[in-house]
Parts: structure tokens; sequence; C-alpha cells
């Protein structure tokens, strides 16, 4: 059990709750961002998350992007900043305001590891991405130079697909649950896609912080039994069901022509889809030397496959 001193800034979030979690079980000195009450403002569900937290064990700091000091003070207590900031489209999309969360580690100069907002696709292998999606890698890429301009030690943790986003529903867009009769298949259904439990996400992103392993080095999440095509993921919610679904498949060009007219974060998100179903983007590149894969490097992780994953559903 570690004792690292770390801050989660963007903490009450999707990814954010689970990485405050993973810190707490790992047994981590956790501090976690609160933001000044106008910026809570009555979001009373935000709110009783941190004191959950607090009640959990994690210690609150009170800082604002809006103010440099308070980021610089908070950074200052802590020996590793994981950020969780937003950067989904139609969720909510502020990945460049971790700029001044690098500024405040630079001038802090205590930090021993930086782990921005990443866990999605490798930025660094999306610069041929579709627009106007690639802004969410551009967006990345212009914070991993920063932090690399800085000199601040990092790891980035490429996460490839979250369940709850793309297992659950099986790929289909527009919804979070599963279909129960009929099923889009993306092309013949058979490129291979990284599907993973945004608790073990956590757990693998946690567990880097002080392994000098994961040092300035890009973390990929490839479970071997979680590397599925859509057909395969698709079998397995069937046999849970119990029955088979009708399917209908998707060309490449139908799928480029619906993204028209659909408004801007659709369009994001559906260029994401387009790289990882039809080009198979996830796992077609072999991991180099500025990498590791995360079951590899920690096998006492038991992460949760999909058969396990969808039984929720049910
Ligand atoms: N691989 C995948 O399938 C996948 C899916 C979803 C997301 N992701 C990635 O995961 C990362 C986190 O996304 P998420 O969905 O967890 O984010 P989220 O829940 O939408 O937001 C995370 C946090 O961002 C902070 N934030 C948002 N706007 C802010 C502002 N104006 N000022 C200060 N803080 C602000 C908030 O922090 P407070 O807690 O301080 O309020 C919020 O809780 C992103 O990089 C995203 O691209 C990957």
């Amino acid at each position: 059990m570690g004792k690292t001193r770390v801050l989660v800034v963007g903490g009450t979030g999707y990814m954010g709750k689970r990485i405050v979690r993973a810190c707490l079980d790992q047994g981590h000195l956790t501090y976690v961002l609160q933001r000044p009450a106008q910026e809570i403002g009555l979001d009373i569900d935000k709110l009783q998350m941190l004191l959950a937290f607090k009640e959990q064990g994690a210690r609150l700091v009170e800082g604002s992007f809006s103010d440099h000091q308070s980021l610089v003070n908070a950074v200052k207590q802590v020996e590793v900043v994981i950020c969780t900031m937003s950067g989904v489209h139609f969720r909510s999309h502020n990945i460049l305001m971790q700029l001044k969360l690098v500024e405040a580690i630079k001038e802090a100069e205590n930090v021993k590891r930086f782990l921005p907002s990443e866990f999605g696709m490798d930025p660094a292998l999306m610069g041929h991405a579709l627009e106007p999606g690639k802004v969410t890698f551009d967006e990345k890429m212009t914070v991993r130079k920063a932090v690399e301009e800085s000199k601040v030690p990092f790891t980035y943790v490429s996460a490839n697909c979250f369940a709850g986003y793309f297992a659950g529903n099986l790929s289909q867009l527009g919804t979070l649950l599963p279909p129960k009769d009929k099923v889009g298949i993306y092309g013949d259904g058979n490129e291979k896609v990284i599907f993973v439990d945004e608790d073990d996400v956590a757990t693998y992103t946690v567990k880097t912080i002080d392994d000098p392993r994961t040092l300035n080095k890009t973390l990929y999440l490839r479970p071997q039994e979680n590397i599925l095509t859509q057909r395969q993921l698709i079998e397995k919610w069937e046999k849970l069901l119990g029955r088979t679904l009708e399917k209908f498949h998707i060309s490449a060009q139908d799928f480029l022509a619906s993204m028209k007219g659909v408004d801007y974060a659709a369009q994001v998100g559906m260029g994401h889809f387009y790289h990882i179903f039809y080009d198979g983007c996830l796992a077609n590149s072999e991991i180099g030397e500025e990498g590791e894969e995360a079951s590899q490097l920690y096998p006492e992780v038991q992460y949760t496959n999909m058969d396990t994953y969808l039984k929720r559903y049910i």
C-alpha cells in the first residue's frame, strides 16, 4: 500500500470519482480539488459527493481555475496530480483548461508525476482523425506539449473504450442501454475494439503513480479478454439474453453520410466511432518503447471482462 500524496482535479466527474475511490482504496493520501462556492453553485450532488469523499478519508483543497495562486497552493501540498477534466463534447469539454494547471505545477516545482486528462484513444496516433472529432486529440496533444516543455514528469493513460459508453449499449449511437431486438453492426463488425470497465481504468491509473516503469510513458489498457470485435460483444449479450438479435449492417460510406446534419457534439463522437469501428484504430498498433501495457504490468488486478460487465443490464 502506497502513501503518496495525490491531488485529484475534476474529482466529482464521471472518471474523477472513480480515481478518488481508487486512490483511497490503494492507501494514498488523497486530496480532491474543491472549487469555490460560486462555482459549485447549487449543484447539490457535487457538494454531497465532495463531503462523502471527506468522510471516506480524502482531504478537500479549495482551488479554482480562475485563481492561479489557489492552484499553485493546492498542488504544493502533494507529490502527484491526476486531472480528470471533462472531455466529452455532448457532456462538458474543457481539456485546454489544463494548461493553467500545468502552469501551476511548473511554478510549484514539487510534483513528481502528473497524469493529464486523457483516458481514451492515444492522441499521438490520431493526427489523421476526421474533423471535427480531431479536436479532442489536438487538444490533448496541446496539453502533452505543455507538460513535456515544462519538464514535469508524467504518465499518459490510454484507456480505450469505457464500457459504460461502448459495451453496455453494444456500441449503438445515441443510447446507453443494450438493444433487445435489433442491433446495428459497423461494417463487417470484425475490427478489434478494446473495452474497459471504468473502475478498472481508475485502478490501473492509480497503480502507475509511484511506479518507475511508467515514468514519462503511456500506459495502454489492453486487457486480453476485453479485446473483442463488435460481433463478439454482441454474441456475449445474446448469450445472456438467451436469443439472437436481428442485425443490420452500416457501411462506412453510410456511416459517414449520416454524420452530416447531426450537431457538432454528435459529429465529434461519431468521428471517434468511425476510427474505432471501421479503422480498428485501438488495436492495430504495437506498443513501442514509450509505452507499457497495464494488465502485463499489474497482473494482480482482476479486471472485469465483458461477460460479467454486461450482466448488469439483464
Ligand atoms: N475512453 C472513453 O470511452 C472515454 C469516455 C468518456 C470520457 N473519456 C475521457 O475521460 C476524461 C474525463 O471525462 P469525464 O467524462 O469523466 O468528464 P466529466 O465528468 O464531464 O467532467 C469532469 C470534471 O471536469 C471538471 N470541469 C468541467 N468544467 C470545468 C470548469 N469550467 N472549470 C473547472 N473544472 C471543470 C469538473 O470538476 P469538479 O469535480 O471540480 O467539478 C468535472 O467534474 C476526458 O479526458 C475524456 O475525454 C474517455
